[in-house]
Order: C-alpha cells, then sequence, then structure tokens
C-alpha cells in the first residue's frame, strides 16, 4: 500500500482502535509491562500516555553494575568495573599450518584453516576441565570478504569457496592464559561444520521424494549447513545450529524458470540474495538443475561438539522455516519442549514436543528426531493456543508438514509475527520469552503467502519500527500443555520522540535504557534476561538517542531493563554464553562497519572483523 493520505487516515483509525482493544486487555490486567505494581487509567487520553501504564519497580539488579550511556564510539563499551578483550576474530587460524589473517591474500585454503566470518549463537562445552566453544558463521561480508577484490565481489571458484569455509559452526578449544582466553591450535577438538560438509538427514522428512536430489538419491544425505544464525544446547551435551536466511544463496540459471509457490514462501527466486554467486560455481545451488536442493536447507542441525567424529543431523521434525534459535526445555512429563522462532515478516513462533521422553543417564541422541509440531496463536484477551500441526489439521504427510511448515502454520489459524527472533527460557520458573524485533508490513501488508497482519495485542503497533519481547506461562507450569497465558516484558520505543502514542514504548523503557530491534535473548545462570541488539543505528530521528547496538539486563521480576554494552559501529550484537566458571562471558560482535566505518576490532587500517569478545570483572567476581 502507497503512503497516501488515506493509508494516514488508516493508520490513525488503527491506532485508535489500538488504543481501545489495548483499553480492553488493560481493564483485565491482562496486559503487563514487566511490574507488579500497576496504574490502569480510563480513557483513550490516557491510554496513549505512558502514564496509563506507569508502575514502579523494586530496584533489585540480578547484576550489580551502573546503566552505561549509548554512544557512537568503534569500541565496545562495558560498566565502571568491568573489562573486556577480543578472544578471536574472523580469520584467525585454528590450526598451525593456517596463516595468519591478512585481508589481501585470503583464500579458500587459508578460510577453511580459520575461524568463519559473522559469528552468532554459540555456546560452551567442557570435558575434563577443558573448554570448547562452538560457534555460528552465519554469512560473510562480501566488503570484508572480498576486499582484495575490485569489485568486492566473488569473481571465481575460490572465491566462492573462502565464503563456504566461512559459513557453518566452528568448534575451538579454549585456554585461559594469564587470565585471557585464547584458541587452542591444533586442539583434537577444533572442527569446522561448513557450506560443504557432509550431514545425515533425520526425522520424518528423511527420504522424502522431495528430499531427494541427483547427487543423493536416497534423500538422506546432505553437503554442508550456511545462513547458521541463533543455537541451542541440550541437556544431553549437543549444539543445536539453526539454518536462517538459507535460500538466499539459490539462483537459477534459467531465468524464465517459473517459481513454485513453495519456493515463493521461503523467498527463493532468480537471483540469490548478495550476490554471492554460488549457483554459478555449484550447481548444488542453481534451482534449474537441481530443484530440490532447497528442501534439504532451513533445519535445526544437532553436533557434538565434544566428538570431533560426529557426523552432523538435519532435525527436520523441527521443522523447516527460517530458524532463529531453539531453546530446548524438558517439560514436567519428561518430553523435550524446543521453542522455535521463524524471523521473517508476519510468519510464526513454533514449538516442538518430541515423541520420546528425556533419560538423565538414558541415551537421548534421538530424542530430536521424531515429535510433533505446534505453531502458536496468541488472543487479544492474553491467552494462548499452541495448534498443532498433523495431517488431521493441515492435510499434508507428516514428512511434508516437516519440509513446508510455514504451508503447514498457514492452514491452522496461527497468529502472524513481527519477526520472532531468540527464544529464551527462564530457569527459575516456567515462562518462556520471545524477541519481536520488528515488522515494517505489521497492519500494512499480509505475508508471502497472503497471511494478514493486523494491528492486534501481541503486535499492537501499525509498521513497527522498534520490536518487543512478548513472554508467555504455559498452563500448570507444564511446558507440553497446549494453553498458555502471555503478555508483553517490553515495547521497545523511543520515549524522547514520542511522547503519547506506543512507539514512546513501555514504561520500563527510558531515555537512560532505549533500544530497537530487540533480537538475541539469552538467560544467565541466576535468572536475569540478556537482551541483544540487531537494530537502526543511525542515532538519528526515531532512533536518536540509541547509539549503536547494544547489549542490556532485564530482570524478570521487576522489568527493569538496563544497558550494558555498547558494541562497536555497525554492527549487531549477537551470541552470549559463559565460561563454566561464570567468570568470563562471551559476546559476539557481528558484522562491525558492515558500511565501511569500522576498523574493529583493530583500531586503524585493517578491514572490521566480526569477533568474539570477552567480559570479565575487574574485581574478579562472577558475571551471569
Ligand atoms: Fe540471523 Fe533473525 O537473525
Ligand atoms: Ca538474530
Ligand atoms: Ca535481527
Amino acid at each position: 500500500m502507497k503512503k497516501t493520505t488515506e493509508n494516514k487516515m488508516v493508520e490513525f483509525d488503527q491506532v485508535m482502535d489500538n488504543a481501545i482493544s489495548r483499553r480492553h486487555f488493560l481493564r483485565g490486567g491482562a496486559i503487563i509491562f514487566g511490574a507488579s505494581n500497576f496504574v490502569i487509567s480510563t480513557g483513550i487520553a490516557a491510554l496513549t500516555s505512558k502514564q496509563a501504564i506507569t508502575h514502579s519497580y523494586s530496584q533489585t539488579s540480578l547484576l550489580e553494575f551502573t546503566e552505561i550511556a549509548s554512544n557512537t564510539l568503534d569500541t565496545v563499551t562495558v560498566p565502571k568495573g568491568f573489562g573486556w578483550y577480543t578472544v578471536m576474530s574472523w580469520g584467525d587460524p585454528l590450526w598451525s599450518d593456517g596463516k595468519s589473517f591478512n585481508h589481501t591474500t585470503g583464500d579458500a585454503k587459508s578460510q577453511a584453516l580459520s575461524f568463519g566470518d559473522n559469528n552468532d549463537g554459540m555456546d560452551i562445552f567442557t570435558r575434563d576441565g577443558r573448554t570448547v566453544l562452538a560457534v555460528n558463521n552465519e554469512y560473510v561480508n562480501n566488503l570484508s570478504m572480498y576486499h582484495n577484490r575490485d569489485s568486492k565481489l566473488a569473481e571465481n571458484l575460490d572465491d566462492v569457496m573462502k565464503a563456504k569455509q566461512a559459513h557453518g559452526v566452528s568448534i575451538v578449544e579454549l585456554e585461559r592464559k594469564n587470565n585471557k582466553y585464547s584458541i587452542v591450535k591444533d586442539s583434537l577438538y577444533n572442527r569446522k561444520i561448513t557450506a560443504d560438509t557432509p550431514i545425515e538427514i533425520t526425522g520424518p522428512a528423511r527420504a522424502h521424494q522431495l528430499m531427494k536430489t541427483k547427487k543423493d538419491p536416497t534423500g538422506t544425505k546432505s553437503l554442508g549447513t550456511w545462513n547458521n544464525c541463533g543455537n541451542g544446547k541440550t541437556p544431553w551435551g549437543t549444539y543445536l545450529s539453526c539454518e536462517e536466511n538459507f535460500n538466499g544463496y539459490f539462483s537459477s540459471s534459467d531465468k524464465n524458470l517459473k517459481l513454485s509457490k513453495e519456493f515463493k514462501r521461503y523467498g527463493i527466486k532468480h537471483e540469490d540474495s548478495k550476490k554471492y554467486a554460488w549457483g554459478k560455481y555449484d550447481e548444488r545451488f542453481d534451482i534449474a538443475l537441481n530443484p530440490t536442493e532447497p528442501n534439504r536447507a532451513g533445519y535445526v542441525v544437532e553436533i557434538d561438539p565434544l566428538n570431533p567424529k560426529y557426523t552432523p543431523k538435519k532435525r527436520t521434525a523441527l521443522g523447516r522455516f527460517k530458524h532463529e534459535n531453539a531453546e530446548v526445555v524438558i517439560a514436567k512429563n519428561g518430553h523435550v519442549v524446543v521453542y522455535l522462532g521463524d524471523d521473517e515478516r508476519g510468519e510464526y513462533l513454533y514449538k516442538f514436543v518430541s515423541a520420546d521422553k528425556y533419560s538423565k543417564y538414558g541415551n537421548n541422541s534421538n530424542l530430536l528426531e521424531d515429535g510433533d509440531l505446534f505453531v502458536a496463536k496468541f488472543d487479544d484477551n492474553n491467552t494462548g493456543i499452541w495448534l498443532a500441526l498433523t495431517p488431521e489439521t493441515t492435510g499434508m504427510s507428516k514428512a511434508k508438514i516437516c519440509i513446508y511448515t510455514r504451508l503447514a502454520a498457514s492452514k491452522v489459524g496461527a497468529t502472524t509475527m513481527d519477526r520472532p527472533e531468540w527464544v529464551a527460557a527462564n530457569p527459575n520458573k516456567s515462562e518462556v520469552y520471545c524477541a519481536l524485533t520488528n515488522n515494517k508490513n505489521r497492519g500494512i501488508k499480509p505475508n508471502k503467502d497472503g497471511d494478514a497482519t493486523p494491528i492486534n495485542a501481541v503486535n499492537p503497533r501499525m509498521a513497527n519500527k522498534y520490536g518487543q519481547i512478548v513472554r508467555w506461562m504455559p498452563k500448570n507450569s507444564d511446558h507440553s500443555d497446549i494453553n498458555f497465558s502471555w503478555n508483553l516484558f517490553a515495547l521497545a520505543g523511543n520515549p524522547e520522540v514520542h511522547k503519547n502514542d506506543l512507539k514512546s514504548g513501555s514504561e520500563n523503557i527510558t531515555k537512560h535504557n532505549m533500544f530497537n530491534s530487540p533480537d538475541g535473548l539469552k538467560f544467565d545462570s541466576k535468572g536475569g534476561l540478556w537482551i541483544q541488539t540487531d537494530g537502526k543505528y543511525s542515532n538519528q530521528g526515531d532512533f536518536a538517542g540509541m547509539g549503536n547496538n547494544q547489549m542490556l539486563l532485564g530482570d524478570p521480576n521487576t522489568g527493569e531493563i538496563k544497558r550494558f554494552l555498547v558494541g562497536p559501529k555497525e554492527c549487531e550484537i549477537t551470541g552470549l554464553t559463559w565460561s563454566a566458571d561464570k567468570e568470563t562471558m562471551f559476546v559476539g560482535i557481528q558484522h562491525p562497519g558492515e558500511k565501511g566505518n569500522s576498523h574493529f576490532p583493530d583500531k586503524y587500517g585493517n578491514v572490521p572483523r566480526s569477533s568474539i569478545v570477552a567480559i570479565y570483572r575487574k574485581d574478579g567476581g562472577t558475571i551471569g
């Protein structure tokens, strides 16, 4: 819809409608902005002001620190009493026959022996006192990756191979020397799982006709994983790596190829999304020659980081979409529940419930091979229900539900969401949080299959610029129950720019902690909710005062949110984990200088590099 006067009227009407529905559910005490004490006013004027949702916080903080101001510096900023250093960056060798990073000479071989680009989700695994980090390498920045090419693009097969080796999962042993963690080169645990690594296809889609290709007529063995975004960790010690924008690597040598409904829903086009050129040099990525290859991507991949010989497994039972992360909890009845977001405008939030039960001392290695998928419906009265995706409810076979999960979800009346990013479960109580990062199409246009995206209680703002964090509480504290209640933990906004409407954000958003586009969410061991952002860093207009992307700590009990870290220019903050002793917190700095305006982590001269930084307390205490 074009921005016309008529459109502005529609927008105005919808804001008012929203205010009214807002009053409706406020009256029921149902929408709660993170706090226990509320003053709920009536009347539309009051409803559109922040006073309508005034509450007071008890000033208890999980981690004591002095909140930092926003900034636009080209460095990492942390509160007084804390320090940071770089642990590793894109191109750092993991083996001693790798070459030290040099952006003028790097090639496929040097990249194969070094840390990948754009680090994202990560977790620590320990054995016999050794520390092994598994970390996703989501995508590559052409500007940095091909800095040695005039075109700043892949120009030949080796260039494409280089990018493929920079994608996937890096598994790296770390050691702490002189109080600093660094790479253990040549560790038996060091491993690269890239866009060309053999992977086993498991679950309901395994061996289905739609999974078979010329090179794999069995439909059971795929090559590689790419665009690995968020992650998960299972209680049985495996790492889950989530394939997100997998579609953007495919292209068609036949520009007249008719794109199927399924290709369209998943965003598979004639051109790849970033001029990666994989399809030009590897026919696996050419949909004119290999139309079923895309069906083998878009899954959650399970990896045992402590077993270097483990064949990674695509867990098709967890569905195929643009997976953000995979948050694993064990329900009261022993079934494994995995919460999963599909990060696209107007797509859905899912959960998987395993067919078999977790057993602390048993064999859990195949629990993610079979189970049921559900999709969330959020009602405006602050209750919700998980709708089962079954052959009966969708008219699709179980295999097809796992391959074309988005199409299945569209059949059951679930709620289209404002881009579900990370999901995080509170370790102290049965509640789960999801970052709904933003959605410029909310209230304006439907998703790719025409599913409507009206303003509603959980996605309350038209053309949502700032994002919100929703949390839900399963009925009877049972994660396997289909019923839940929900509320908004935070509605991000700018209370300095917008005074009297929902764009000012919820009451726990102030000029001191404001941010936009919440993305990464993770709980620490004390129950603190860490919030990482991937938003607009212009520091102007609607985003004035927000500065660079950042990381904040939220208190689920009080609603308080405090800014803890600000990243360098043009980065996003993503990926978070802790050393076993909790003295070190590892934080991902992704794509610093994505537009060319950073030298992070070096001060001058070099191309910017995605990096993992370590945060520590100067008094040697624990952090999270
Ligand atoms: Fe890779 Fe939705 O973030
Ligand atoms: Ca993300
Ligand atoms: Ca994001």
